[in-house]
């Protein structure tokens, strides 16, 4: 039976681990840039195309659970005619529910609570860009 040498090993292995190192940081990277600060606003030939995808996470994501898109209310509040209006927290506050809100509602759920529901929703951290700029773009387009 053949044996290999240690170092004829270690040799054949060292590309292949730093090539995994190089994929995750990558991918780390990715995760990080994709999540913080301001989402920046989608180029307007682009819109359809991220409605388009929104409209698919909305289910594969399971927010349709929560979130109707008929006005009904379900363990969360619906989508139709969200975007732009107003909400009441349970502090009292009045929002509008802007782009920047919206985000931060997804990304953050806890950080405004809307006045009668339950903190039911999971933090979405990691979405990257695109799938961010899709639900946005999906959720104003539910009028
Ligand atoms: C398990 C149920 C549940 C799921 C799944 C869920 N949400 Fe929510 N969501 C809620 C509840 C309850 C609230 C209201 C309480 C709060 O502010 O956290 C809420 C609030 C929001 C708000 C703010 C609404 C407002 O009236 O101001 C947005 C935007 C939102 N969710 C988007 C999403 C998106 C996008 C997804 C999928 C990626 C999702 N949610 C998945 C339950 C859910």
């Amino acid at each position: 039976m053949f044996t290999p040498m240690p170092h004829l090993v270690l040799a054949s292995l060292r590309p292949a681990r730093t090539g995994l190192a190089a994929t995750l940081a990558l991918v780390l990277a990715g995760c990080s840039g994709g999540s913080a600060g301001p989402l920046p606003t989608p180029a307007p030939q682009d819109v359809p195309a991220l409605v388009e995808l929104g409209k698919q996470l909305h289910v594969s994501m399971t927010c349709n659970t929560c979130h109707s898109v008929d006005g009904s209310k379900l363990n969360g509040p619906s989508f139709k005619g969200m975007y732009g209006t107003k909400t009441t927290l349970v502090d009292g506050t009045e929002v509008t529910r802007d782009v920047p809100y919206l985000v931060e509602s997804i990304r953050d759920p806890a950080a405004k609570m809307v006045k009668g529901y339950k903190p039911l929703m999971n933090p979405y951290k990691n979405l990257d860009e695109r799938n961010m700029q899709a639900l946005i773009e999906f959720i104003k387009s539910v009028k």
